[in-house]
């Protein structure tokens, strides 16, 4: 078997198109356009990279984006104060603070004094208490682009076994939530778990977020299964590549997704979708 290609950046587009179909309408009605505030501490090279998509997107959107760049000798109440501050601002229907912070700074408590309402990473408490409890208000972007994308293999998930590799608070266990709350069998693996290979092999849909290059062997694949590769690495040569042995996993499974164009995609597509609903539906 060789594997259909979910093709992540096309279904984005689609995402991206819907909100900014959204925004649109906003505007022709009057209404002023869905604002995201996209905080950056520091000078980490990665968090740079994926806060400058971020940032374009909400350009392209129509989005109102406003940028804070801190420099990481930022203090925790210095920080705390500036979300104090975009909490209260009417302009403001999105805060995300890009993870991770520097070590001097208590994540928790910065992504806790995140109004939940304006929460559109899902990171907050509250959200994932709300995704727990079957309700989801903002949900977590990259497992939420996931299940966009499981939805658009046209496959039922009601009682397929999904087995999660890593147990993140960012992805691996958001994700099995939204995939519990789907109606598929879930299983979480991580880095104590007894023979990986064991419990993906037993998996109809197989969701890597460990953050490991390579770790899920294609030989594991059970014939026919879903493959969504959540890992981005990149190799010595430039080359971007994921968590799944892609070579020998498309060989066996029905759908995978590919590294880069699969998740990554998705994620910023889900943050903008998640800013339209706060604006539209949290802050009318
Ligand atoms: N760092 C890695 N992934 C994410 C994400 O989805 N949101 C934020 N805020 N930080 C991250």
């Amino acid at each position: 078997m060789t594997a259909s290609i979910i093709d992540g950046k096309a279904i984005a587009a689609q995402v991206r198109q819907q909100v900014a179909n959204g925004v649109r309408d906003r505007i022709g009605k009057g209404m002023r356009a869905p604002g995201l505030a996209v905080v950056l501490v520091g000078d980490n090279p990665a968090s740079q990279v994926y806060v400058g998509s971020k940032r374009k997107a909400c350009a392209e959107i129509g989005f109102h984006s406003e940028a804070h760049d801190l420099p990481d000798t930022t203090t925790q109440g210095e920080l705390l104060a500036l979300i104090d501050r975009l909490n209260e601002d009417s302009q403001i229907d999105g805060i995300l603070v890009q993870l991770p912070l520097p070590g001097h700074i208590d994540a928790s408590a910065v992504l806790e004094r995140i109004r939940p309402d304006k929460d559109v990473d899902g990171f907050h408490p509250y959200n994932v208490g709300r995704l727990m409890q079957r309700m989801p208000v903002l949900r977590p972007c990259t497992p939420f682009g996931v299940m966009k994308l499981l939805e658009s293999t046209g496959i039922d998930l009601h009682g397929l076994h999904a087995v999660v590799v890593g147990a993140s608070n960012i992805v691996g266990r958001p994700m099995a939530l939204e995939l519990l709350l789907a109606g598929s069998t879930t299983t979480i693996c991580h880095r104590f778990t007894h023979d990986l290979a064991y419990h993906v092999g037993q998996a109809d849909i197989v969701i890597a977020a460990a953050g490991k290059q390579g770790l899920v062997k294609g030989e594991w694949v059970k014939p026919g299964a879903i493959v969504i590769d959540v890992g981005i690495h990149r190799l010595p040569d430039g080359r971007l590549t994921g968590d799944v042995d892609f070579a020998v996993a498309s060989e066996r499974a029905a759908f995978i997704t590919p590294v880069p164009g699969g998740v990554g995609p998705m994620t910023v597509a889900m943050l903008m979708y998640n800013t339209l609903y706060a604006a539209n539906v949290l802050h009318r």
